[in-house]
């Protein structure tokens, strides 16, 4: 008999909604549940890609917008074997960022349409689940400044936020719009319960291919 897949659960929004936190603690959940889940984030920074994005980000090197948003977009296809591994093992992944995060940040630039910028990841493993933790920029500035590296600002981020409501329009992708603006802990159940359906549903299913 074979067995039962592992969901693929992104987690996007926008810099403080709380992603990171989020997926360490579903994970948790999950594993206590004994349901076998493991996180991943994106971008990876300790592949060779991911060390050029990382410098990068931390603007320790300069690198032309194009180039940057196909190591970015490389550097999930490097990943993708394995992905596709843990998932086939019954793994359920739950991913700090994804595509979506690529394209927002990219088309948010000027003279970058949606379209270009997700060609390179058209085909990736579809995400059974994308979850935007969507925060008001006020509320965001209330959890504290911004750290140093290249994007954090609330031009940008507003920019980043409008190119993830376009995203969102579209209904091939099973977006849930989760307000993380809430406690933590009530924000993890909403998630949770959400993740339990979806694992459900989809450990027959096969994976999908995103955007194709
Ligand atoms: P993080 O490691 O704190 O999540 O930050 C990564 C930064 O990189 C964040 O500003 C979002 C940005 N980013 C892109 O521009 N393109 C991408 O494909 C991804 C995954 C992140």
């Amino acid at each position: 008999m074979s067995c039962k897949r592992g969901a693929l659960i992104v987690l996007e929004g926008v810099d403080k909604a709380g992603k990171t936190t989020q997926c360490k603690k579903l994970v948790h959940a999950l594993q206590q549940s004994g349901r076998p889940a493991e996180m991943m984030r994106f971008p990876e920074r300790t592949t060779q890609i991911g060390q050029l994005i990382s410098s990068y980000l931390e603007k320790k090197n300069y690198l032309e917008d194009h180039t940057v948003h196909l190591l970015f977009s490389a550097n999930r296809w490097e990943l993708v074997p394995l992905m596709k591994k843990k998932l086939e093992q019954g793994i359920t992944l739950v991913v700090d960022r994804y595509a979506f995060s690529g394209v927002a940040f990219t088309s948010a630039k000027p003279d970058f349409s949606l379209e270009w910028c997700k060609h390179p990841d058209v085909g990736l493993p579809k995400p059974d689940l994308v979850m935007f933790l969507q925060l008001n920029p006020s509320v965001a500035a209330e959890r504290g400044e911004f750290g140093t590296e290249r994007y954090e600002n609330s031009t940008f981020q507003r920019a980043v936020q409008q190119r993830f409501e376009q995203l969102m329009k579209d209904p091939s992708v099973n977006w849930k719009v989760i307000d993380a603006a809430r406690s933590i802990d009530i924000v993890h159940s909403d998630i949770k319960v959400l993740c339990e359906n979806i694992m459900n549903m989809s450990e027959n299913l096969p994976i999908g291919e995103l955007w194709k």
